[in-house]
């Protein structure tokens, strides 16, 4: 799966972390998905998540980026569901690993192709 670049070197190495995490999720066999590692995972992935949305709005705050008040909205639905998944693993022993997956593959990895990639195209021309 291919990643757009935004060219702020942290937040590039961001996302591929995150890209590296939806792999291991992806990657993690059938009987051990609803188990302790599954869900150690998906809480390393929550933690790292927020730390991101947080650094990337202090980034575009910083550049004074127009979109901010909406990104930051996005961010924070994308966090709620992540956490609602959290959530749902520790009241109930049981994550939806095909409905997390789902949920980053295309809410995750389209929001840094689609959204972030608006952040790139204004640094690019902050440099011009
Ligand atoms: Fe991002
Ligand atoms: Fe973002």
């Amino acid at each position: 799966m291919d990643l757009n670049k935004t060219g702020h070197t942290v937040i590039d190495m961001q996302h591929m972390r995150i890209l590296d995490w939806f792999e291991k999720l992806e990657s993690i066999p059938a009987e051990k998905r609803f188990g302790p590692y599954a869900s150690a995972v998906l809480e390393d992935l929550q933690v790292y998540i927020q730390e991101h949305f947080e650094l990337e709005e202090g980034v575009m705050d910083e550049c004074e980026f127009p979109d901010l008040d909406r990104h930051r909205h996005l961010h924070s639905q994308l966090s709620g569901q992540v956490v609602s998944f959290v959530d749902q693993y520790h009241q109930t022993g049981v994550v939806d690993q095909d409905q997390l997956i789902k949920l980053l593959r295309d809410w995750l990895i389209r929001h840094i192709n689609q959204e972030d990639a608006k952040l790139a195209e204004f640094l690019e021309q902050q440099i011009h």
